[in-house]
């Protein structure tokens, strides 16, 4: 006869491999994971940063995974927890940890670029570990700012290049060249082949490049408590933004 944990185990392998490792009734989903116990020591370097209580409010965690952060939310009291990423095998992976964990989580399968399909707005958007995954970071971060947030976006980005942030001139002339050449001025870099033998990493901000990102999709940097995170608040779109540059119904990567 096999105990609950065989049983347990089995389900865990079957469904693997894992990035997220989570601890299921007293299992690891992925021990041996190459950035350690991840994303747990992630979490703890920002966890102080956002509320320690999210009752009754609605949290969007976009590229979910196996669920980590959205298990957090939910932890903290949150009303509503929504998870969402385009690939089935992780969400498959979601939906078992939270059910084992006895989370009330609902997880979607959707890309980010299909948020309007939602018709739903978010107080708290978690955008963790995706920017750099998408060949069109930029309008995600615009669809984001559009359809899906009302109130706080917490975003973690890889980067890459200096750390960092020139004061940038609010205009150069067509002459100007010289500080397209300093390090801290805003840089995406564009990975045409692979890093890290990950053919899904597409492009890797600098720090300044991060922040006027997020700035010019209209959200306010409050806090950022580890390199990679950064605690946003929506704001004003800058004045030469103009009408959207998407209409369409849905966009597929
Ligand atoms: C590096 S993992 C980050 C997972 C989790 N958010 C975290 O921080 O630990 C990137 C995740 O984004 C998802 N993803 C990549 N492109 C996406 C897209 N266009 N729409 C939704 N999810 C996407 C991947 O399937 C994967 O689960």
């Amino acid at each position: 006869m096999t105990s609950r944990n065989d049983h347990l185990a089995f389900e865990i392998e079957r469904l693997g491999p894992w990035f997220h490792n989570l601890v299921l009734d007293g299992i690891e989903t992925a021990p041996n994971h190459y950035l350690g116990n991840y994303p747990a020591t992630k979490w703890q370097r920002f966890a102080h940063s956002i509320p320690e209580r999210l009752d009754g409010l609605s949290v969007l965690d976009i590229g979910c995974n196996a669920g980590f952060y959205a298990q957090e939310m939910k932890r903290r009291g949150a009303a509503r927890v929504l998870g969402i990423d385009f690939d089935p095998t992780y969400l498959a992976q979601a939906r078992f940890a939270a059910k084992i964990n006895q989370l009330d989580i609902e997880f979607r399968e959707l890309s980010v670029y299909q948020l309007k399909r939602l018709h739903e707005t978010f107080d708290l958007v978690l955008f963790m570990g995706v920017l750099y995954h998408l060949r069109h970071p930029l309008l995600a971060l615009d669809l984001i700012r559009d359809y899906a947030a009302k109130d706080m976006l917490i975003m973690q980005t890889l980067q890459r290049g200096s750390p960092n942030c020139a004061e940038v001139n609010q205009n150069y002339s067509f002459d100007e060249r010289s500080h397209f050449d300093h390090s801290g001025y805003p840089k995406l870099h564009f990975v045409e082949h692979y890093y890290a033998n990950d053919p899904t990493n597409w492009w890797f901000p600098n720090r300044a490049c991060t922040k006027a990102m997020l700035r010019s999709a209209g959200f306010k940097i409050l806090n950022n408590p580890d390199p990679e995170v950064f605690i946003c608040r929506i704001a004003e779109k800058p004045p030469h933004y103009g009408p959207p540059h998407f209409p369409q119904d849905d966009l597929h990567d």
